[in-house]
């Protein structure tokens, strides 16, 4: 290793350095998947959730056990400090410091409370919306759809504390004149006169590391098991088994969570002219079908679908297809791509919703198939 003239301090361990941009990565990801994207790339963004939330607790650890910049008990000041430290920037008096200033400190503090709770109201929209992830099962839809808002304006938040924090690093640079980005990359600050209160970066013991190491393993496999668990407030019971043979000879068997008991009782009373064709049964089967359409209905399951589909269009009372939310949902895919095959048709959801049967809905089962030849 060859060293330049310049002495060279070490200031930001090796965890504190692959902690800043791993999360830099976590949260830009989070960031574009969450704002800019299709919701079909939901896995993208509650994959860069799990690995925030992963290093988030990793640096918990770090901040109470690692080296002394990372510390949380050694940067965090109290409000004095931090007034002091302004008034010290306005004299222009202000000394380097090596690892985080009073104002620096108040930021980290400031970036890990959202990030952390971006994660938390960011579990809770996906169990109470979705019915997956490690809060799956425990909050209803519209708990859900209301802390969504709430992650949404979190979110905002962050850009805008990530956009304070970048201009704070380049002005304390341009102040301290030195390249502050290098240093959280090399882990080195020059060394100056003026120096005082030599920080101590020596990495911690083995064990430490192993409790890290065990600890990412963990949450990471915990991220994949749950994200490949068939969400756990979805009904996945039997189907029917006259439903599934009467109403899927010209169509899907649609899930009976898509539309409300009401609707489904209209649809059952007007067999012999269901949408021009004649899909009349004997009673005995009408009655057992719409008994257990009534059973499962929108009405009793709490996933998005019911939810969104229970606003019916009241021109066409038992197409799902007609609803507002499927028209709003599906108005940028072209009429061209629903008739060709192998789709052939609005309502046949399952081509491109492989979850269709289940009446979940989950975006990241979207995929729309490339045409085949008929
Ligand atoms: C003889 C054929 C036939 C049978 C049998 C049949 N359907 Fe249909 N169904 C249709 C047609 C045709 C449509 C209209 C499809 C379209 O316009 O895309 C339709 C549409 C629907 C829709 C609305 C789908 C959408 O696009 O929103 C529902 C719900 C539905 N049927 C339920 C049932 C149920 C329940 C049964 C069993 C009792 C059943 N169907 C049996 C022919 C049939
Ligand atoms: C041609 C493929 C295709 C068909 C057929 C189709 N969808 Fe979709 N659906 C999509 C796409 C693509 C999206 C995502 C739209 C977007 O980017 O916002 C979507 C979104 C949805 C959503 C919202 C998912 C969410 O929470 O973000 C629901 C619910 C849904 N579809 C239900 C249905 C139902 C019910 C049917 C059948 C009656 C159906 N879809 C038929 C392609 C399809």
């Amino acid at each position: 290793m060859s060293q330049t003239d310049t002495k060279t301090i070490p200031v930001w361990d090796i965890f504190i350095r692959v902690f800043h941009w791993t999360l830099v990565l976590g949260v830009s990801t989070a960031a574009v998947s969450g704002f800019l994207l299709r919701p079909t790339w939901i896995s993208l963004h509650v994959w860069a959730g799990t690995s925030a939330a992963v290093l988030l607790l990793a640096r918990l650890l770090w901040g109470i056990w690692g080296s002394k910049n990372a510390r949380f008990a050694g940067f965090i000041k109290g409000p004095r400090e931090v007034i002091k430290h302004l008034k010290e920037l306005r004299a222009g008096t202000a000394a380097r410091h090596l690892g985080h200033n009073p104002l620096g400190a108040l930021m980290i503090v400031a970036l890990l409370g959202t990030v952390f709770l971006l994660l938390l109201t960011g579990a809770t929209a996906l169990g109470g919306v979705f019915k997956t992830g490690p809060l799956g099962f425990l909050f209803s839809y519209d708990l859900g759809t209301t802390i969504l808002r709430v992650h949404y304006v979190l979110a905002i938040i962050l850009v805008l504390l990530v956009t304070l924090h970048i201009l704070g690093a380049v002005f304390e640079g341009m102040r301290t004149k030195e390249n502050l980005v290098k240093a959280m990359i090399t882990g080195k600050k020059e060394a100056r006169e003026s120096d005082h209160d030599l920080p101590e970066v020596s990495s911690r013991p083995l064990w430490v590391t192993l409790v890290f190491g065990a600890t990412l393993a963990l949450l990471v496999w915990g991220g994949i098991w749950f994200s490949a668990k068939p969400p756990f407030g979805v009904p996945t019971g039997p189907m029917n088994p006259t439903y599934a043979e009467e109403c899927s000879a010209c169509h899907i068997a649609y899930a009976p969570s898509l539309l409300p008991a009401k609707n489904w009782g209209t649809l059952m009373s007007q067999l012999d002219n269901h949408f021009g064709e004649d899909a009349s049964l004997d009673q005995k089967s009408v009655d057992e079908i719409t008994t257990w359409l009534f059973a499962n209905a929108a009405d009793s399951v709490d996933t998005k679908p019911a939810h969104v589909f229970s606003r019916t269009n009241p021109t066409y009372p038992v197409a799902i297809t007609e609803t507002p939310f499927w028209k709003n949902t599906h108005r940028t895919i072209p009429d061209a791509v629903f008739t060709r095959a192998p789709i052939y048709d609005n309502g046949n959801c399952n081509a491109c919703h492989k979850d269709a049967e289940s009446g979940a809905f989950y975006p990241a089962n979207i995929s729309i198939p490339k045409e085949t030849p008929q």
